[in-house]
């Protein structure tokens, strides 16, 4: 089974009305669509998504949350349900970003209620794991990040409604990149977890990297066996350098069809 490249972009709190423009620069320097042989996903705040869902739509580009509540209505203010983003166009809602994990507290029992949420939404879910400095120095990444996967992967979870983003937190928005080695060990790690516990299926789920990836370093990290794409955070919220990381998968995907 050959599993499709992703390339996601989490514009994290960033965005506004202004910013919409991204999305018709993006469209063009991808020659008017996304490619066929690849998913292109943007997820911009939750106040921009109807809208850039209406601008991304016809490259064919796709749309996805951030974040959803467990629940899936309710007296829970200032919060959205994974029901509303799909209502909004999302096909896809990210839970357990490690600044979600950090900023709100969020542990593995709450992210796997969010991301059961999704599912039943009819979202596809982005899991996010990923070790802290401090766990990776003290050589327990492999652990931690096997106990985040066990504890925050959605009953129902399959390689068709289920993503994985592997994010090491000290990578994040810091320009420092995990080593080429350790990422490709970690996926095949991930994706050792995902069999042991779901099965053949579950084993082929995506698994994306995250983390400082940038147009200059996008190719090395995809062409890396296990690794099925990306989720971007800085280098999303311009058009040419996503464009380029686009491009980057694209050469990856034409050179093993
Ligand atoms: P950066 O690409 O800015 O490091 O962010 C990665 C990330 O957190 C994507 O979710």
């Amino acid at each position: 089974m050959t599993r499709r490249m992703l390339i996601a972009g989490n514009w994290k709190m960033n965005g506004l009305q202004g910013n919409r423009q991204e999305i018709d620069a993006l469209t063009s320097l991808l020659g008017g669509h996304a490619p066929d042989s690849l998913d292109v996903l943007i997820c911009p705040p939750a106040t921009l998504l109807a809208d850039l869902g209406r601008d991304c739509a016809p490259g064919g580009i796709k749309t996805g949350g951030q974040d959803c509540h467990f629940a899936d209505c309710g007296a829970h203010t200032g919060d959205v349900s994974a029901l509303m983003l799909k209502d909004a166009g999302a096909d896809y809602v990210i839970v357990g970003h490690s600044e979600r994990r950090a900023d709100h507290h969020e542990d593995n029992a709450l992210v796997k209620l969010k991301a059961e949420a999704g599912l039943r939404a009819g979202l596809d879910v982005i899991v996010c794991v990923g070790e802290t400095l401090i766990e990776r120095e003290d050589g327990r990444a492999a652990d931690v990040v096997k106990s985040q996967l066990l504890g925050s992967l959605p009953d129902g979870a399959s390689a068709q409604n289920c993503i994985i983003a592997y994010e090491p937190v000290w990578a994040i928005g810091t320009g420092k990149v995990a080593g080429l080695h350790d990422i490709a060990q970690m996926h095949a790690h991930i994706r050792a977890v995902l069999g042991e516990n779901g099965g053949a299926e579950l084993a082929q789920a995506r698994v994306l990297y995250g983390g400082s990836v940038k147009p200059g370093n996008a190719k090395d990290i995809f062409v890396l066996d296990d690794v099925d794409g990306g989720l971007i955070g800085g280098a999303s919220l311009k058009a040419a350098d996503f464009a380029a990381i686009v491009d980057a998968a694209l050469t990856v995907v034409n050179h093993n069809p």
